[in-house]
């Protein structure tokens, strides 16, 4: 056995078969690949019916890409000794049911996307890796994610996955987007301090950020079902920041100085007071402020600025000649607070829990657009 595919190999070398792009047609060609141990060149499959398994275990590295997808009939890829490849795409195979990668370390393009049947999925030691996308499978579970200075992270739709552990991570120097994972999803990022892109964190039961410092774009809360948000080391977000359709009741941002762009803190039904707790040292907002809730207080004891719109709506105890009192920093302030007094506060209460139920609506729609956009048209068909 050993012989023949030393022998395969030499006639793969020999024929250069090893550094020349290939489409795959046929298990054939598959066996070609397989008598490689290192691939210099791109390997596609696409839409090939017929293969049930794809197995090339005696492959350890591939240079180029290897794209596996439309797949319809395929239920199993195999790569039990590739260690590494510039990508790795596996897209759109609506049976595939388990990718098995158990050496796979380093990686530039990572990408496992739309396999709705995918259960097993099973790297070991993710060590280096550029762009990092699993969106749109079934697995439970991720793989040892090692790598403390990854490119981008995309953890979108898996909706069985509860536990989404990158603690290694220090620093990305593209985006961070989770969203619309498993009910009561887990997402522990413990050791990140910076942010390269957009970081949003969505659908999360606990979030691990507690030295997030800086964030070099958009920086997003969508639909998180904890109460207490604290984010207690960020500094600087380069852009704006959005707080949007989660159940917190309590937020802090205690080092929090500036924001580039605008701050909209929207459809969060339990959040009613922004004290002197919230965003007790922030000093500027160069964009607009977006506030819509049921609020009962509002205080910024550090503004000073805030050069765009200000637009406030929703009902709580708080009105529009208080809120503007608060508000000295802004110029241009839009006001729709409706105020509901005090001794009506139980059915206030329960109007904001219906308005709530429509308002975690809202924003998931938010997280499909996300879906698309990150992920090619082929996460449509997950919608
Ligand atoms: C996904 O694969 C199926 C066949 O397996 C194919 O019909 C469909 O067009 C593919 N979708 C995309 C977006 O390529
Ligand atoms: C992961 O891989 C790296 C390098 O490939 C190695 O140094 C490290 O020991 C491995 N860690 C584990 C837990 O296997
Ligand atoms: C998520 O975190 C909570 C609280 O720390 C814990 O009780 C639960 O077991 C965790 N769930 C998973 C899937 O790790
Ligand atoms: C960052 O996120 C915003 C939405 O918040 C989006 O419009 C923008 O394109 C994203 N930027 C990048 C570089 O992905
Ligand atoms: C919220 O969490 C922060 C940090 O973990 C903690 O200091 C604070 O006491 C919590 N607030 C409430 C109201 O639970
Ligand atoms: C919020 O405002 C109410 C009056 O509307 C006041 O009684 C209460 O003490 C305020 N709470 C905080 C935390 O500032
Ligand atoms: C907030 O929710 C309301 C309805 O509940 C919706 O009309 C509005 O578009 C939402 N706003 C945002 C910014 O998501």
């Amino acid at each position: 056995m050993k012989c023949v595919l030393a022998l395969s190999a030499l006639a793969a070398l020999a024929a250069g078969a090893c550094n020349k792009d290939i489409k795959v047609k046929s298990q054939s060609d598959i066996n070609t690949v397989n008598a490689c141990s290192k691939f210099d060149a791109d390997v596609i499959v696409d839409g090939v019916s017929g293969i049930g398994a794809l197995n090339m275990d005696n492959v350890q590295s591939i240079t180029g890409q290897l794209v596996i997808q439309n797949m319809y009939d395929l239920q199993t890829v195999s790569l039990a000794s590739l260690t590494s490849a510039r990508s790795l795409k596996v897209l759109n195979n609506t049976n595939v049911y388990k990718v098995d990668i158990p050496k796979l370390s380093s990686v530039d393009d990572l990408q496992i996307i739309v396999n709705p049947n995918l259960k097993e999925l099973s790297y070991r030691n993710i060590t280096s890796v550029n762009n990092f996308q699993i969106i749109g499978t079934h697995i439970s579970s991720l793989g040892q994610f090692m790598d403390s200075e990854p490119g981008n992270i995309e953890v979108l739709s898996n909706t069985e996955l509860r536990a989404l552990d990158f603690s290694s991570v220090k620093k990305t120097t593209g985006y961070i987007n989770v969203a619309n994972n498993g009910r009561s999803a887990n997402i522990t990022f413990s050791s990140l301090t910076d942010v390269g892109g957009n970081a949003s964190f969505a659908d999360a039961s606990t979030l691990d950020i507690h030295r997030l410092s800086s964030v070099a774009d958009d920086f997003s809360l969508y639909t998180n079902s904890f109460r207490n948000l604290s984010v207690p080391a960020l500094k600087t977000a380069d852009k704006s920041i959005t707080i949007s359709g989660n159940s917190f009741e309590v937020i802090a941002f205690p080092q929090l100085t500036e924001i580039g762009s605008s701050l909209n803190i929207v459809n969060n039904t339990n959040f009613r007071s922004i004290t002197d707790k919230t965003f007790p040292k922030l000093q500027s907002i160069p964009g607009s402020m977006v506030l819509q809730g049921s609020f009962d207080n509002i205080t910024f004891p550090a503004l000073k600025n805030v050069d765009g719109q200000v637009s406030l709506s929703g009902k709580g105890k708080l009105s529009c000649k208080e809120a503007e009192a608060e508000l000295k920093a802004a110029d241009n302030i839009d006001c729709s607070l409706v105020v509901t007094d005090s001794s009506s506060g139980g059915s206030s209460d329960s109007e904001s829990d219906g308005s709530g139920s429509e308002a975690s609506g809202a924003p998931r729609a938010v997280v499909a657009t996300a879906v698309i956009g990150g992920a090619l048209a082929l996460a449509a068909i997950c919608l």
